[in-house]
């Protein structure tokens, strides 16, 4: 019997990341991409010693305890809410996610569904397509204004400061943002970006990106409370995680136009979306695929084999979420 590693690829990944990994490790790998129940991903993993997730596995304390062998959990993600951190640290389980790699690309895609937001082109194309373009008219699909306008950030990590950086150097937008703790006075300069309260954010962005990680503390950190307090002709747009946004009180905005429209790549209790939204025709809805290209979605999944590989055989992980205690 080998002596390597035994490793889960819980999802299909790029055939030549398995490739790798099976230079190190024996690796049992779901190539066939089935989504598996808890108890399948368990029943597989309770003989391994590490596992490469993609962000929708979750790892609590239940499979910890009926997986001894597992040392790595090692996420193909940058957001890992999936992770139930503390008891990973407490089980002795090092959990790694894929920071940087991914930074401006997901930048890239919050422009790209602000802009298509502000500027309602999936709306005004299911228009088109449904043959009802006969004649230009001076109001029709008038939207926001992108460029000079207020951009405003709620949780300014890289991604933030990526898009804060694209709105101010690339649109001339004034941007203004709030996180959990106020960016150096370099990096403010850097991103051309202004500090205010959430209240202050929520009342003056004309876009409003949210890019803050998914926690019990953010949980519908966007509710009809805030909802209220934005301006009716604003527009609101989620790259971050589903469960940050009450899905409900933003589809009843919506109708109602309390907001302009809204973008959104993630959603609560996703791949289902909440009806009401598929019923507005002001949002722009993608299935979650704001770090969606082939070249980053590449590097996160070499990244995400490079943990494996370096903690497995005894080196430091590139980029560890936690410090497990002995196991
Ligand atoms: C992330 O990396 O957290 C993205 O949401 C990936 O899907």
């Amino acid at each position: 019997m080998s002596s390597k590693p035994r490793i889960l690829v819980a999802r299909k990944i790029f055939p030549e990341v398995i490739e790798r990994l099976s230079q190190h490790f024996d690796v049992e790998s779901n190539q066939d991409d089935v989504l598996w129940s808890d108890a399948e991903l368990i029943e597989r993993l309770k003989d391994k010693d590490g596992a490469l997730t993609t962000g929708t596995q979750p790892i609590n304390a239940a499979l910890l305890a009926a997986c001894p062998k597992l040392k790595i959990v090692s996420n193909m993600t940058v957001g890992y809410n999936n992770f139930d951190v503390a008891a990973m640290t407490a089980a002795g389980v090092l959990g790694t996610n894929t920071p940087d790699v991914l930074t401006e690309t997901t930048a890239d895609f919050g422009f790209a569904l602000l802009m298509a937001t502000a500027r309602r082109v999936t709306e005004s194309e299911h228009y088109l397509r449904a043959g009802k373009w006969t004649r230009w008219s001076y109001d029709m699909f008038a939207g926001a204004e992108v460029h000079g306008s207020t951009l405003g950030i709620l949780g300014m990590g890289r991604i933030g400061q990526g898009i804060a950086k694209r709105g101010a150097h690339g649109f001339g937008m004034n941007v203004i943002y709030h996180n959990r703790s106020r960016l150096t006075p370099e990096l403010e300069a850097e991103c051309k970006a202004s500090y205010v309260s959430k209240e202050e954010l929520l009342a003056k962005a004309d876009h409003l990106v949210l890019v803050l990680p998914y926690t019990p503390d953010s949980h519908h950190a966007i509710g009809a409370v805030e909802l209220a307090q934005m301006q009716s002709t604003a527009t609101l747009i989620n790259i971050a995680r589903g469960g940050i946004v009450d899905d409900k009180a933003l589809a009843e905005a919506l109708i109602e136009r309390r907001i302009a429209g809204a973008g959104l790549d993630v959603f609560e209790g996703e791949p289902s979306v909440y009806p009401g939204l598929l019923q507005v025709p002001n949002v722009v809805l993608t299935p979650h695929i704001a770090s969606a290209t082939v070249k980053t979605r590449l590097k996160m999944s070499t990244l995400a084999a490079d943990n494996l590989i370096a903690y497995l055989q005894g080196q430091a992980p590139i980029t560890p979420v936690n410090q497990p205690l002995a196991r």
